[in-house]
């Protein structure tokens, strides 16, 4: 089966391209993505499977039905969207939208779902379950996941598989991460509030910008004393605002914030514990404050029995050499974990580094990748997909 697999993604290699040159010069803002989601409705379609548009605003849903004897179905994610950044890769096939780009390799992910679903369709064979590909709007905003689900996408569905370019892994070579993949981000904003007064007279006054300073430098500390080291806590205050004058105490400072975890029990924890700091302070300077912590997505939690599967599928795909298994997760962050609230998955990393150009990061304007990348993807997510109904 590996083989056939391998013979059909390398014949289907020149028209995987050429989608993935079409998508790159077409990119398309998260919740935007109509042309795209029409191309990609095009191509699921003219494979034979039963396609819906419109599912989570801007998203696609194709399924290649099973014969039913397994009633189980395994979804495959990949998202469409593009950034907000000028392309400067100079490439024949570079954007041709001003200002969008797909630089975080969202154009290589959608190539490898449709790829997979051509090669699976072509395999001959009625799997015993069926196989749902979601390809998802606005992942950079970290809403078009929810917007999916909030459609259905996960009615049903017993598992999950997702990919992720990744520029500092060989193209050519598959990621494999037990565990914590990425990070939980939330937001967060504090609003203090003290009371004004002469510069010179701080005793008459409730100094809002020393009040602030003492919970900034407490909460930091705090992470050192009563976080768990082994469950890391990464606390940024990105932007503060307050006072009008230098001899003028300041009545009220606002703090925008971003806060980062992997650990899912840390996670939950965390708007309490920074609350109380906070209420700590306020209350023993006579301040008021008002915190909003917005959850954003949690960690992904790659799912072991899971990540097995698309592990053995990629060595033997690929050899072992290969395959690297990563030691450390990220603390960026990936709306795939909402998916994974309602059925276990894993995503890996798809190497899509040049082993002789220079390599940029992902969300960089001369971000290019090692298009041999693609039939990697494609290979391991269709056999991995194979072997799921193996178990
Ligand atoms: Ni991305």
């Amino acid at each position: 089966m590996l083989s056939q697999i391998k013979d059909l993604a390398a014949n289907l290699a020149p028209r995987l391209i050429e989608i993935r040159r079409h998508l790159h010069s077409h990119p398309e803002l998260s919740g935007q993505e109509y042309q795209t989601a029409a191309y990609v409705s095009g191509v699921v379609s003219s494979c034979g499977l039963y396609v819906q548009e419109l599912v989570g605003k801007t998203g696609v849903v194709a399924e290649l039905r099973g014969t039913g004897e397994d009633l189980r179905m395994l979804a495959i994610r990949t998202d469409m969207d593009a950034l907000p950044i000028q392309e400067r890769t100079g490439l024949e096939f570079a954007s041709r939208q001003q200002g969008i780009m797909h630089a975080c390799g969202h154009d290589v992910h959608t190539t490898v779902g449709l790829g997979t679903a051509m090669v699976l369709a072509q395999l001959g064979i009625r799997f015993p379950g069926t196989i749902r590909f979601l390809f998802q709007p606005a992942e950079e905003t970290a809403q078009g996941a929810g917007w999916m689900i909030r459609d259905g996408v996960m009615e049903g569905v017993s598992s999950i598989f997702g990919v992720h370019t990744f520029p500092t892994i060989p193209g050519g070579s598959v990621g494999i991460r037990y565990g914590a993949l990425t990070a939980a981000a939330d937001d967060l904003e504090l609003i203090i509030t003290g009371e004004s007064g002469h510069g010179a007279r701080p005793h008459e006054a409730i100094d809002a910008i020393w009040i602030a300073s003492q919970i900034i430098t407490t909460l930091q500390q705090a992470i050192s004393r009563t976080q768990n080291p082994l469950r890391p806590v990464v606390l940024t205050i990105g932007q503060i605002q307050g006072g009008r004058a230098p001899n003028v105490i300041a009545d009220q400072v606002r703090m925008l914030g971003t806060v980062r975890s992997l650990h899912p029990e840390t996670s939950a924890n965390l708007p309490a514990w920074i609350e109380q700091i906070v209420a700590n302070i306020c209350q023993s300077y006579g301040a008021k404050y008002t915190l909003n912590y917005r959850r954003g997505v949690p960690s992904v939690q790659n799912d072991p029995a899971l990540t097995q599967i698309v592990e053995s599928a990629a060595s033997e795909a690929w050899g072992g050499d290969r395959i690297q298994i990563l030691l450390e997760p990220s603390l960026g962050a990936e709306d795939f974990s909402l998916y994974l609230q309602h059925a276990p998955g894993t995503m890996f990393r798809l190497g899509v580094a040049w082993s002789d150009k220079p390599n940029y990061p992902l969300h960089h304007p001369q971000f290019h990748v090692d298009e041999t990348a693609i039939i990697t993807g494609v290979v391991t997510m269709a056999y991995a997909a194979y072997k799921y109904w193996q178990q």
